[in-house]
């Protein structure tokens, strides 16, 4: 019976063994999905006992995507360019695989729910630099964005991503975040600003046209301020709770053999 899981300390609010477990059920496969508290200093040794255990795989959440890279074997490119991973492959020869499918959820969710959405069109515009932007960077890069733009609180964070990501990137002041939205056809928050307990995000929306693709990593709540007041200028919106579900989609096909689907019943399940 293959056994895969979820490495993380915290791991308690995890939802992906809710999400796991629901296509676990659906598809009546044998398997189990784990949460696995992990404290970072325990981390190397508990990844390599695991594929002794019966693990054909395992998700990595906060604090260990970025240190993951170090104790693989492989890493994929995209991995390596985002610099984490979120999904790890243990192959029959013993080799752990580590993959970052975070900006493959974020553009199979946007591609979901708004299949009208042409990335390529106009200049995309990202609020905030942490981990979770930089695999959107990566994936919107990859679907063709000609120029993104980025603003973040503590810029040198976004003059990073710059420098790793090349010359498409354009770095904006976090007091000019407002304007960077001025032309703007695809419009993103990662930060954390507007989930349960924070502040709502604090920029200027008055630039944004109508029409424009405005979607938030936060999904906790689902419809946040931001997204709220960019669906009453006219925008189309597209919360983020299915980048969560689609990043789950390739690991699970991997680990399970059986390519899952994500719909509404899945977002139930999860919610
Ligand atoms: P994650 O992996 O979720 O991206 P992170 O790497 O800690 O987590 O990044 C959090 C993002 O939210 C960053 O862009 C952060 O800005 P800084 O780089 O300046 O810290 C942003 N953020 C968090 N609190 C913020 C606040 N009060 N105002 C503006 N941006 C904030």
């Amino acid at each position: 019976v293959p056994i895969a899981g979820v490495l993380g300390w915290p791991i308690a609010h995890s939802r992906s063994p809710r999400l796991h477990g629901h296509w676990l059920q659906r598809y009546g496969i044998d398997g189990h999905y784990i949460p696995i508290p992990v404290m970072p200093e325990h981390l190397a040794e508990v990844l390599r006992a695991m594929p002794r255990m019966g693990f054909v795989g395992a998700n990595v959440t906060i604090p260990h995507k970025e240190s993951v890279l170090a104790l693989a074997d492989v890493v994929t490119d995209r991995a390596a360019l985002i610099g984490a991973a979120n999904t790890l492959i243990f192959r029959s020869d013993g080799k752990i695989h580590a993959d970052n499918t975070d900006g493959y959820g974020f553009i199979a969710n946007i591609r979901q729910h708004a299949p009208g959405w042409i990335p390529d069109l106009g200049p995309a515009a990202l609020i905030g630099a942490g981990g979770a932007a930089r695999a959107v960077v990566a994936s919107l890069l990859e679907s063709g964005v000609t120029e993104l733009r980025i603003a973040n609180r503590t810029r040198i964070r976004a003059e990073q991503i710059r420098a790793e990501f090349g010359a498409r990137v354009v770095v904006y002041d976090w007091a000019q975040a407002g304007n960077m939205l001025e032309g703007a056809i695809t419009v993103v928050n990662a930060t954390s600003m507007g989930m349960d307990g924070k502040p709502p995000l604090r920029v200027p929306l008055d630039a944004l046209a109508p029409g424009t693709l405005v979607t938030d990593l936060v999904y906790t709540p689902l419809m946040t301020p931001f997204l709220l007041e960019a669906q009453a200028r006219g925008c189309e919106i597209v919360d983020g709770l299915g980048m969560l579900l689609h990043q789950a989609a390739p690991g699970f096909e991997r680990w399970f053999g059986h390519r899952p689907e994500v719909d509404d019943d899945l977002r139930r399940a999860v919610l």
